[in-house]
């Protein structure tokens, strides 16, 4: 089991029906991503990356084909322990950050271990470890209106990386960032999840990702290139 991939979907199929209408978004991927592996989910737009990201992060589930987070098929758990897996084993960082506006820097990166009753000690260790490790401790009691959309970015990945979650989701997560910030905030997600063992899946169209990544996965209509 100790050599399970941190995700894996074998042969799976997603379908939306919009109407009267079926659209194919996935149709048959096969896809493995190890512990502390950084890969990017590349292809124009509609070809399925945000599907794969929310069957990899639990929020919405297969037509047919298997989806196995750490070596369990996700068909075995009920909605209440695939909203813990989520929790507790998935981090989300997302184009917009989604950071609490009224919470400081701090309370944002602490807020998941606040939920999974963590005590406060060791919380606040853990928070100002983070914190440190993607250069925001000065800017700990700040609010996020504050900072500047890389520092922002950059409190969503300790925010995700906070409960050490063996995987790592991420859409579009340079989208609203300049080239330089962009590239900032990629190097930081390489070194951040090598460094914590996390496995990252970030989908993007930006040239920056696929020089950074461990290994790259291009998308056309639904199949893996
Ligand atoms: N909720 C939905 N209802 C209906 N169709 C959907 C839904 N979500 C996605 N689709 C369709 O599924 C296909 C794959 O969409 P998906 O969002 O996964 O693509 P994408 O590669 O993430 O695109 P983008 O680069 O624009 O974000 C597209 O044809 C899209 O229109
Ligand atoms: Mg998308």
């Amino acid at each position: 089991m100790s050599h399970a991939a941190v995700i894996e979907l074998r042969d799976v199929y997603k379908s939306y029906q919009l109407g009267a209408h079926s659209v194919h978004a996935l149709q048959g991927v096969d896809l493995a991503v190890q512990r502390g592996e950084l890969l990017a989910l590349t292809g124009p737009s509609g070809s399925g990356k945000s599907t794969i990201l929310n069957l990899c992060g639990l929020i919405d589930q297969a037509d047919a084909g298997d989806v196995l987070l750490n070596g369990t098929d996700i068909r075995h758990l009920n909605e209440t322990q695939r909203t813990l897996q989520r929790r507790d084993t998935i981090g989300f960082i997302f184009q917009s950050f989604n950071l609490v506006p009224v919470m400081t820097v701090a309370e944002n990166v602490d807020y998941p271990l606040f939920l999974t009753g963590v005590p406060l000690a060791e919380r606040r260790e853990r928070v100002a470890a983070q914190l440190k490790a993607v250069g925001l401790h000065e800017h700990a009691e700040h609010l996020p209106d504050a900072l500047s959309g890389g520092q922002r970015q950059r409190v969503a990945i300790a925010r995700a990386l906070i409960k050490r979650p063996s995987l790592v989701i991420a859409d579009e997560p340079t989208a609203s960032l300049d080239s330089h910030t962009a590239d900032q905030v990629l190097d930081l997600m390489r070194e951040r999840g090598h460094a914590e063992g996390a496995a990252f899946v970030i989908a993007s169209h930006d040239d920056r990702l696929t020089r950074r990544s461990d290994r790259i996965v291009s998308l056309l209509d639904g199949r893996l290139q």
